[in-house]
């Protein structure tokens, strides 16, 4: 775990490609949405017990595939340049311990009798909180620290490839709900930018079904105008 947080030292983008950003707003949003879900849950109430556990293991699934496809396609590029990834590798380690041990956690919430269950309910909550503690100060070293280093050893093309990689290894039903976690993460530039190029890049049937079951379902109706109109969607 990073020791002491650089918090005056953020690189600008300078109009590179950011491998990191669009993602990494996903995962802090639905990672705080869900750290207060499991605050304010009634773990006595057995759906709403069912649905928060729902919440948290479908979280995991997410951070879970996260790391892999870091590791398998950033990390690996990097060290094949010669860059050391040995920090964000020790981090992604630290990771999969926090996954099994939030899983035992939930279980522990499970199998609760009536009396324990709010206690089992609270370590959950503070091994979460814990977690996301970690992972904050993880994302940022990689977008103040790594992302410098793929600018240096990589150039925008090779980039966009790397992230042509990672978004073709997601089965389309788990890309569906990427998408749906991340349009809401971004500011209006940001999704613009990104459902424009899958406009361009995409077969037609492809984009439809992405604004219809991800981004319309997941925006306000005002939000949702907007964009349709920075997009030159047809009504
Ligand atoms: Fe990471």
């Amino acid at each position: 775990m990073t020791e002491h947080l650089s918090l005056t030292t953020i690189p600008d983008l300078n109009g590179r490609f950011d491998l990191y950003g669009n993602i990494h707003k996903a995962i802090r949003k639905a990672g705080c949405e869900l750290l207060c879900r499991l605050g304010a849950a009634d773990y006595d109430n057995a759906d709403e017990r069912a649905a928060v556990l729902a919440g948290l293991r479908g979280y995991l699934a997410i951070a879970a595939g996260h790391v892999v496809h870091e590791d398998e396609h950033v990390h690996k590029a990097l060290q094949a340049r010669g860059a050391s990834t040995a920090t964000v590798d020790d981090q992604h380690d630290d990771h999969r311990q926090a996954f099994r041990d939030l899983e035992a956690l939930a279980q522990a919430v499970e199998q609760a009798g009536a009396l324990d269950r709010s206690a089992a309910g609270r370590k959950l909550y503070l091994a979460f909180a814990a977690y996301i503690a970690e992972d904050l100060a993880h994302m940022h070293e990689e977008e103040t620290v790594t992302a410098p280093a793929l600018w240096k050893n990589f150039t925008d093309q090779e980039l966009i490839g790397i992230e042509m990689r990672i978004v073709s290894s997601i089965p389309p039903e788990k890309h569906l709900a990427f998408m749906r976690t991340m349009i809401p993460a971004l500011n209006p530039a940001e999704r613009a930018a990104l459902l424009g190029a899958m406009k361009r890049g995409a077969p037609p049937e492809i984009f439809n079904a992405v604004i219809e079951f991800a981004v319309r379902p997941s925006l306000s109706e005002i939000a949702f105008d907007d964009l349709a109109n920075r997009l030159c969607l047809a009504a």
